[in-house]
């Protein structure tokens, strides 16, 4: 079976290197997506424990059109049956990017009359679409001449764990937080501090990597549940496998942030995840920190500074080097953001930068290596 986990543009090579991980066979890389070969429990697998895919979609059928009569004959091709009854519900998601046509609900009604008479002819019934809680999501993309029609076998993104219930005003979508952490080299044995924390994410996505936790442990639901074929019994041997690497946190993991209230929503959040006894959370100005770990990795998301007044969010940038560069030596700190204004003023040099998006948003990922004592001494 063909399957294609979307992600996040930046985040292909880690969501390649963790579907190999995972057993995936025939793994290529394309534009914000991975297209990876395996059977029906590989996709289980996936879908419950893959950290860096936003969703994964099972292709039913790639074709060319020329017109948009095409694009019915292709859709009435499909087997549709094989996923659904006539007393399902279906909604279409069209991604629609194609001459062919200039309106996307077009395309869409075009599949939907292709699936209603593929039934009709067959049965005398068709089912009908339900577009807020369907029991089968297609996707329907067309780029040009080339159309893909695909069953999406998660249906609620991925990101959405089900652990972060309560979240500050710029949350990191938990699908980046744990690419960030997997592309950082973060060896699970250093020590790790998100000294600008908010809801948690950070803290509890690494909490999650190092503690073995499956991040589809807290989901309720996955799509490929209401489909036909769903194997239960396999789905839950998948859930017992993969809970059973379940493990004690090898490294502490600390959080602070300078607001109260959004600590509050963190340790919530924590708890939710069930990672209390891993991650220690205070309330601290980043400036009052003292690094614990000569060896440690320090992950920071400040604020972007929309509601700052520039000047004010300058001199926090400013802060943030002087406190990596005086507080924090021998450390690892990585530092996402979308203010690449403000970052002039962190007068730290990056040893490496990476292009990322915090959804719509994007963000530039730094890594700074921040040395003892002198730089000669250090690199020596
Ligand atoms: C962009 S948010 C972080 C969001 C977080 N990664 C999440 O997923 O929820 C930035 C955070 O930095 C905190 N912050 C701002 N100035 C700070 C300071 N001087 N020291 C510590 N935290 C600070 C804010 O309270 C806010 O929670």
């Amino acid at each position: 079976m063909k399957f294609v986990a979307k992600t996040l543009y930046g985040l292909e090579k880690v969501l390649s290197e963790e579907l190999i991980g995972l057993g995936a066979g025939n793994v290529q890389t394309a534009n914000r997506a991975i297209l990876f070969e395996g059977e029906k429990s590989l996709l289980y697998k996936v879908n419950y424990s893959v950290r860096t895919a936003l969703s994964v979609l099972m292709p039913l059928a790639d074709f060319k059109i020329r017109s948009k009569e095409d694009l019915y004959k292709g859709g009435s091709k499909i087997e549709w049956d094989r996923f659904m009854d006539t007393d399902d519900t279906f909604s279409i998601v069209p991604v629609i990017n194609s001459p062919h046509f200039g309106h996307t609900g077009y395309a869409g009604l075009i599949i939907k009359d292709a699936i209603a008479d593929y039934f009709r002819n067959k049965t005398g019934r068709r089912p009908s679409v339900d577009t807020t809680n369907p029991r089968v999501l297609i996707n329907l993309h067309i780029s040009n001449d080339n159309v893909t029609i695909s069953l999406d076998s998660s249906v609620v993104p991925l990101y959405k764990r089900g652990y972060r219930q309560e979240q500050t005003v710029a949350p990191l979508n938990e699908v980046l937080a744990a690419g960030i952490l997997l592309l950082s080299g973060w060896n699970v044995s250093s020590t790790l501090t998100d000294p600008m924390c908010g809801s948690g994410t950070i803290p509890i996505e690494a909490g999650l990597i190092a503690s073995k936790i499956p991040p589809g442990k807290f989901r309720q639901f996955f799509g490929f549940q209401k489909w036909k074929d769903f194997d239960e019994d396999l789905f839950e041997k998948i859930k017992l496998e993969c809970n059973s690497q379940i493990g004690l946190s090898p490294v502490k993991i600390f959080g602070s942030d300078v607001s109260e209230e959004t600590l509050k929503f963190a340790k919530a959040n924590v708890a939710r995840a069930g990672l209390s006894d891993v991650i220690t959370l205070e309330k601290s100005d980043f400036k009052d920190l003292k690094s614990i770990d000569e060896h440690g990795y320090v992950f920071l998301n400040p604020p972007y500074g929309q509601r700052i007044q520039p000047e004010e969010i300058d001199l926090l940038y400013g802060m943030i080097g002087t406190t990596l560069k005086h507080n924090f030596p021998g450390t690892t700190a990585w530092l996402i953001t979308s203010n690449k204004e403000s970052l002039k003023h962190i007068g730290l040099k990056p040893k490496e930068k990476h292009t990322l998006f915090n959804g719509a948003l994007e963000c530039v990922l730094l890594k700074y290596e921040m040395y003892t004592g002198t730089k000669k001494l250090w690199k020596a």
